[in-house]
């Protein structure tokens, strides 16, 4: 593909999407925002429309959708359908770790991406940094596990340029990506390196997995709710923790820091 053209990246007004078409569009890409009311991921509605004429898709699946792998069937099928010459998945880090139903999900996902399309890439991030960082801005992480427990966390820009690259290079075909930030960081480490940064002082504490469930996590669906319940246990655990060079060779330059994601927000 040498001149990228047309691109579809589904999820487009979400977080991650976002990220992924910014990096687009400062390519000079052409970006087709896949996103709802025209398509509908659960029913299929437009789909087959999104991809029509496109040169790339960029799938990624709703944030914790139970039916992940008939979405990740749905679109797949729908894009060897249309002869879409690149396709590219939004996996996660440790996919295959069952603890946590929604990263099996998307291991399953994976499964039946590379068996629809075997030259589908696959990128696989770990947790974002922007994920804590308005606690951080607001002076205060308090998370359902440990602070203690070591985590490669990685920031979005990093990961929405990563993408825009195997979306418009060549050599990327049936690839697999861990997409992990440059140090091991515990909470605790975050909130000191935000309080360096900011000159303000910012606390870490855990909280209550009870105290989670009745709070922030009350609004949720059950179904979602224990899904970041596992998550939570599982982090508490081990963390979320990648070894890998992968993002840094994509972006030819190092990986972004935590302590520049916060500075890059003052
Ligand atoms: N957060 C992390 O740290 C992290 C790390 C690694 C991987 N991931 C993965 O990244 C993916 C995206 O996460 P995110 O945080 O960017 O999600 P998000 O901000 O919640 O965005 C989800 C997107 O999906 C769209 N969507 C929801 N239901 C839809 C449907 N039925 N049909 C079509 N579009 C629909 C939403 O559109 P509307 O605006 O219409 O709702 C939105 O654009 C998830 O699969 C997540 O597991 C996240």
């Amino acid at each position: 593909m040498g001149n990228p053209g047309l691109i579809l990246v589904i999820g487009a007004s979400g977080k991650t999407g976002r990220a992924v078409s910014r990096a687009l569009a400062a390519r000079g890409v052409s970006v087709r925002e896949g996103r709802r009311p025209d398509l509908d991921l659960e029913t299929g509605h437009g789909v087959a429309e999104a991809l029509d004429g496109v040169d790339a898709v960029y799938h990624l699946a709703p944030n914790m959708h139970p039916d992940e792998v008939s979405i990740a069937h749905r679109v797949a099928t729908a894009a060897l359908d249309a002869g879409v010459p690149r396709f590219v998945f939004h996996s996660v880090l440790h996919p295959d770790d069952s603890t946590m139903p929604h990263h099996w999900r998307k291991h399953l996902a994976e499964q039946r991406i590379r068996q629809l399309l075997p030259t589908s890439t696959i990128v696989r991030p770990a947790a974002y940094h922007e994920n804590l960082l308005p606690a951080a801005l607001e002076g205060r992480l308090t998370v359902p596990y440990s602070i203690d427990s070591p985590f490669t966390n990685v920031a979005l820009d990093d990961v929405g340029e990563a993408a825009a690259v195997v979306l418009t290079e060549a050599g990327h075909e049936g690839a697999d990506y861990d997409l992990v930030g440059p140090e091991v960081l515990s909470v605790r480490d975050m909130s000191r390196t935000a309080t360096e940064v900011l000159g303000r002082e910012v606390t870490a504490e855990t909280m209550r997995v009870r105290d989670w469930a009745d709070g922030p996590g009350a609004g949720l669906t059950e179904q979602a709710r224990d899904d970041l319940l596992a998550m939570f246990a599982s982090y508490d655990k081990e963390g979320l923790v990648g070894q890998s060079d992968d993002l840094a060779c994509l972006l030819g330059r190092p990986a972004t820091t935590w302590a520049g994601v916060v500075a890059k927000s003052r």
